[in-house]
């Protein structure tokens, strides 16, 4: 539904988005994750044709970036990060204003069916200035989806927000994908991703890894098992000599062991400990979250560059 080759931005001499390569299936929820400054929103603005690419090529929903603008501007659907509305005029005539704007063929019903969908029916003849920045927020998914767009760009959807209404927004996003809408959300929130995306793009710049959450963290586990003796001696770290041991550290009563596959290695490793005397109180593994992940993905970017 979305696919982009090599998508190139600069500005000026600073690349903002360096070879991007990336897919999104259709219904599927993208999340494009990576601190500020990484080229989120460059991307999203290119690929919603507000700005042009440098080199690279993209489409959306079949139609080229660049070539077909007004048909991929219809297509998609846009949360930016400032959303403008009209803040004098109401909710309901904001929203109509845009899903006229978009061809809509009844934009008072279309208005009407987002106003309740997020919940600001009751608010309806309030201008938009009125409201909180959780309810502009909702505003402003009603806004992105008044003309029933295939794909979805959203920059940032819950930034700023209070932990209710950024809670609000997530479980709408969540409900969007039983509407087989492709969505790109963008995020610098690891919780989030993990939450709402069905595969994580880590962007900064470059893409650094693309895969479902849980892959992420498999991938990254490496195997770290934590013994802990009842009898901690140096030797049952240094002493260590198995195959698939990498390194073993020895802190307190815990012997930290990586390199281990636990489900793989655990019995070789415990019949090993306890063959040079260890008793052991308990075996975990060290299980690495999403945060782990990131962090270290970005660790290992900057030591590359
Ligand atoms: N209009 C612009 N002019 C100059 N530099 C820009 C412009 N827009 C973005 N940048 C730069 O491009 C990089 C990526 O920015 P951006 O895409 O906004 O990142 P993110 O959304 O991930 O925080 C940053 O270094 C930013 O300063
Ligand atoms: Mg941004």
């Amino acid at each position: 539904m979305i696919r982009t080759e090599a998508l190139t931005r600069r500005f000026g001499d600073r690349l903002a988005v360096d070879g991007l390569t990336l897919e999104v299936r259709e219904g599927e929820i993208l999340g494009l994750l990576g601190p500020n400054g990484a080229g989120k929103t460059t991307t999203v603005r290119m690929l919603a044709c507000l700005l042009a690419p440098t080199s690279g090529r993209a489409w959306v929903g079949g139609h080229e970036v660049g070539r077909e603008a007004s048909a991929i501007r219809s297509t998609v659907g846009i949360l930016t990060e400032s959303p403008g509305f009209y803040k004098r005029l109401s909710l309901e005539r904001n929203l109509r204003y845009f899903a006229d704007l978009y061809g809509v063929s009844s934009p008072r019903a279309a208005a009407r069916r987002y106003l309740e969908r997020l919940g600001l029916w009751d608010r309806r003849t309030d201008a938009v200035a009125t409201l909180s920045k959780g309810l502009r927020q909702r505003l402003a998914l009603a806004r992105a989806l008044v003309h029933e767009p295939k794909v979805l760009f959203l920059d940032e959807p819950t930034a700023g927000l209070d932990p209710e209404s950024a809670r609000d927004v997530r479980r709408f996003i969540g409900e969007l994908t039983s509407e087989r809408r492709t969505v790109l959300l963008c995020t610098h929130n690891l919780p989030e991703a993990e939450e709402l995306c069905d595969r994580i793009a880590v962007l900064r710049t470059r893409l650094i890894a693309l895969d479902r959450p849980a892959a992420l963290k498999e991938r990254m586990s490496g195997g770290r098992v934590l013994v802990e003796l009842g009898n901690p001696r140096p030797e049952f770290a240094t002493g260590l000599h198995l195959p698939f041991v990498q390194r073993a550290s020895l802190e307190g009563n815990t012997l930290t062991v990586e390199g281990a596959n636990p489900d793989r290695d655990n019995p070789t490793l415990v019949r090993r400990l306890v063959e040079m005397g260890a008793e052991i109180r308990s075996v975990t593994r060290d299980e690495r979250t999403l945060e782990d992940v990131y962090l270290s993905l970005m660790g290992r970017d900057d030591a590359a560059g």
